[in-house]
């Protein structure tokens, strides 16, 4: 027997359990102190009225005979993929039911979809990016080759065409840093891909969060990107479904590698793996869609929006350098005085009792930076700014 010794070369713990370990023992050394965490992306806000309406009928459907329900239809039940399917109309972009998967977030199916891939593929990575891609890219001891994010070209890495690339993960709106690509960005990460029939794999988690309407919000706003990418979405952060657990995954069906349909593979592997999302909550994530349903949402991405904004005021004033806040739910900020990202993180828990998250951990390029959630409480992030704004460290 021999265990799986890529795990060996992964950091001990993932980051956020690495965060939540630290804070755990702060909080055990200072009873007293009234910790505010904005590091790990958790929302804060209820799940709204049309969402909980329909669980509860859900339930109650559970509950007789007559309207019971076991195992669900393979990709999900036609009822949301069909809700999902008219949201992108609005996008402008035609799907078939089919094309989607749903999901209990995108995290899984971003580690999951690797599957159908072979394990000699070469995977292009931002960094910094969401520590998951790398993660599950080294548990599987692929090889991974990084873009690099800087404040040079607005943390968001264009195609290098002497690199050479199969998979290429890319997250946009970005975590860490709020970046967003526009269409033209992302055109050219499209020609790129079907140059070398790469597949992109598109993290779309914050897409709800867009605010430019010039910004695209799928890949598949750019014509030919059916034919090289593969879409993963969550209503974790759209409809604060982080406890809940529904998201999808879209994948078209001109997604053609080795003469073979991606989207055929993907069933395979998901019939055979994965069971779906409880009915209970296929029924809220519909809601979610539903005219109601979206209208409540985007006041709680305003709310959202709003504590972002209230963070980046407050580093304007302290003379902070940042990005991010404006179409997304991060602010990402420059440590003060150069130090390095842990050793803020720990002086900011420290001395302001403020939980973020460290730069380094989304990828070496993170040194020196920090993020900072904007999904507390508006009553926490306001209080949270005044503490940093009053803290030794900040005047350094
Ligand atoms: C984050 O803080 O980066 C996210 O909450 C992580 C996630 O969505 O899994």
């Amino acid at each position: 027997m021999n265990i799986n010794t890529n795990y060996l070369n992964l950091n001990e713990s993932y980051l956020f359990s690495t965060i939540a370990s630290k804070v755990r023992e702060h909080a055990q050394a200072n009873p007293a102190a009234e910790v505010i965490r904005l590091g790990i992306g958790d929302v804060t806000r209820p799940l709204t009225p049309a969402v909980v309406e329909a669980m509860q009928q859900a339930t109650a459907e559970m509950a007789a005979a007559a309207s019971f329900r076991g195992y669900g239809d393979e990709q999900g039940y036609g009822f949301l993929r069909q809700a999902i399917a008219e949201y992108y109309a609005t996008k402008g972009v035609t799907l078939h039911e089919d094309e989607i998967f749903v999901s209990d977030g995108a995290k899984s199916d971003l580690a999951n979809i690797l599957d159908i891939f072979a394990q000699d593929n070469t995977v292009l990575i931002p960094n910094p990016v969401y520590p998951v891609y790398v993660d599950v890219n080294t548990m599987a001891g692929r090889n991974i080759v990084y873009m690099h994010g800087s404040a040079d070209n607005d943390f968001l890495p264009m195609p290098d065409d002497t690199v050479q690339a199969d998979v290429i993960y890319l997250c946009s709106p970005n975590n860490p840093t709020g970046a967003v690509y526009s269409k033209a960005q992302l055109r050219q990460w499209v020609d790129y891909a079907l140059a070398r029939d790469a597949v992109i794999l598109f993290d779309s988690a914050y897409e709800a969060f867009v605010q430019d309407d010039s910004l695209p919000t799928s890949i598949y706003q750019v014509d030919g990107a059916e034919r090289c990418a593969i879409e993963f979405c969550s209503l974790s952060k759209t409809a604060g479904f982080t406890g809940t657990r529904c998201g999808y995954t879209v994948v078209p069906h001109a997604l053609v590698r080795g003469g073979v349909a991606l989207n055929k593979l993907w069933l395979r592997r998901q019939t055979t793996k994965f069971n779906g999302v409880p009915y209970v909550v296929q029924r809220g994530a519909q809601a979610v869609f539903s005219p109601q349903g979206l209208a409540q949402a985007k006041t709680d991405i305003a709310y959202y929006l709003e504590n972002a904004r209230i963070i980046a005021d407050a580093l304007e004033q302290l003379g902070v350098a940042f990005t991010g806040g404006r179409n997304a739910p991060y602010v990402w900020l420059q440590c003060p005085g150069g130090m390095n990202s842990w050793a803020f993180f720990d002086a900011l828990l420290e001395q302001a009792n403020v939980v973020g998250t460290p730069g380094a951990g989304f990828g070496a390029n993170g040194e020196g930076f920090f993020r900072l959630t904007a999904f507390g409480s508006r009553e926490n992030t306001i209080e949270a700014m005044r503490r940093i704004a009053a803290c030794k460290l900040m005047k350094t």
